[in-house]
């Protein structure tokens, strides 16, 4: 009789992989899990289980590193410790029941070839949950629960506790797009700022909303920013630091004519298939905006500045692992130099929405409390048509990141002069 070779879950090995290279800093959690399941084609449950391995080990390595390191001794190698790490989420968090979860990655160890089968073994064996502080609670370092804390006072602890749960889809649609959807047994459940929350019965990328141009992912807060512009029909808008041109798009979705900048090219070629795919058209154009811009001044000026992402961290729970104060307040001072030079293309009597995707009061209070003293021609105003949860911030409010939303400061100034 022939020994039966022992199995695994190719999901296993594979969130591994992805963890390791985000781990290491070589990537982010989203391209990296992207690429591994485009080449590897698992089926459905098993992409579904890798991807809750890779962002929920992410969301709590805070928790996992305080549970392994007694366990440790010198240096673990990158792809052991990975290995460890989702095999103790699955133990800690997911309670997967220890003797399944000690045989499954002690065969992932050896088949894969990424860990020692004995460490894997002695280690998951014996981990336990540590003893609980604030930072273990929250899988997030003291600094950072500061800053929710400052941000959203009473409500902080709830906002906390939110962090660590799987991220929803939101997908703005149109009816075609939802009856789509829904012919093919998705689940489409109408949210905030009129963006939908889905469960997919199908990866999106093959979905026919997606592909016909139906659907667009967006959060319903990065919504609520393209909705603090007002009326946009016919109005010539400048989006600057558009990115991938999420917020161009759906503002050109509305009728606007829009130019979007930013100064990496490559994110033009995304911004334009992207546009392509949804049968929609916007000026792209390459510049860095630490310099003033030479276009005509507009009447309607979105500032979606870059930020630490501290507002999204259920959804980029990688962020909380790289992220240092001194980080914050490099990004504070860049963001200081874009403003001017974004209000300074707003056309008398025009609007200037400023917003980050980051809940510390240096990038979002801070910044335009500092440009509101040296700009007396900008005046605050109230954000309009905000259906998400929200809580004022100095001059403009913070987003409250709970259900699945993210946090985004948001402020509307009008040009008086
Ligand atoms: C928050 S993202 C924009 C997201 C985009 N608004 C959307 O909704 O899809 C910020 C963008 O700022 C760009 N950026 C960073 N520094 C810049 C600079 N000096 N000038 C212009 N764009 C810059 C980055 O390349 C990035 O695409």
């Amino acid at each position: 009789m022939t020994a039966s070779r022992p199995t695994f879950n190719p999901a296993r090995a594979l969130a591994v992989r992805v963890l390791t290279r985000v781990l290491t800093g070589e990537t982010f959690a989203a391209p990296a899990l992207d690429a591994a399941l485009a080449e590897a084609r698992l089926p459905a449950r098993d992409a579904g289980l890798a991807t809750h391995l890779v962002y929920g080990t992410l969301r709590y390595v805070l928790l996992l590193d305080a549970a392994l390191t007694p366990l440790l001794r010198g240096e673990t190698p990158p792809k052991a410790r990975a290995l460890l790490l989702a095999g103790a989420f699955e133990k800690l968090v997911l309670g997967t029941p220890p003797h399944a979860v000690v045989s499954e990655y002690v065969n992932v160890a050896r088949m894969a070839r990424l860990a020692s089968p004995a460490l894997v073994n002695a280690v998951l064996r014996r981990v336990a949950r540590p003893a609980e502080t604030e930072e273990t609670r929250y899988a997030l370092p003291g600094w950072l629960i500061d800053v929710f804390r400052r941000a959203y006072g009473e409500r902080a602890e709830a906002v906390l506790a939110d962090q660590l749960q799987p991220q929803p889809l939101w997908l703005s649609l149109s009816s075609a797009g939802v009856r789509s959807l829904e012919a093919e047994g998705s689940v489409v459940e109408p949210g905030p700022q009129g963006v939908d929350r889905v469960v997919l019965a199908r990866p999106l990328r093959e979905s026919a909303a997606y592909r016909c141009g139906q659907a667009q992912p967006i959060n319903p807060a990065s919504m609520a920013v393209v909705d603090a512009l007002g009326d946009v029909e016919g109005r010539r808008v400048l989006d600057l630091a558009g990115g991938a041109g999420v917020k161009a798009a759906l503002l050109a979705a509305r009728g606007a004519r829009v130019t979007s900048v930013d100064v990496i090219a490559r994110k033009h070629e995304a911004a334009r298939a992207n546009l392509k795919r949804l049968g929609l058209r916007a000026d792209l154009l390459t510049h860095d905006l630490t310099q003033p811009l030479d276009l005509p001044p507009a009447p309607l000026v979105l500032l979606d500045a870059p930020c630490t992402g501290t507002g999204t961290l259920r959804a980029h729970p990688e962020i909380k692992l790289r992220l240092t104060p001194e980080a914050v307040e490099e990004m504070a001072a860049l963001q200081a130099r874009l403003l001017p030079n974004a209000a300074a293309a707003v056309a008398p009597g025009g609007v200037l929405v400023y917003s980050v995707c980051s809940v510390t009061r240096q990038e979002g209070e801070r910044v335009l409390r500092d440009f509101l003293a040296t700009h007396p021609e900008f005046t605050p105003e109230a954000v309009p048509g905000l259906e998400v949860p929200h809580v004022p911030a100095g001059e403009g409010v913070l987003t409250v990141p709970e259900a699945g939303l993210d946090g985004f400061f948001i402020a509307r100034l009008r040009r008086t002069a």
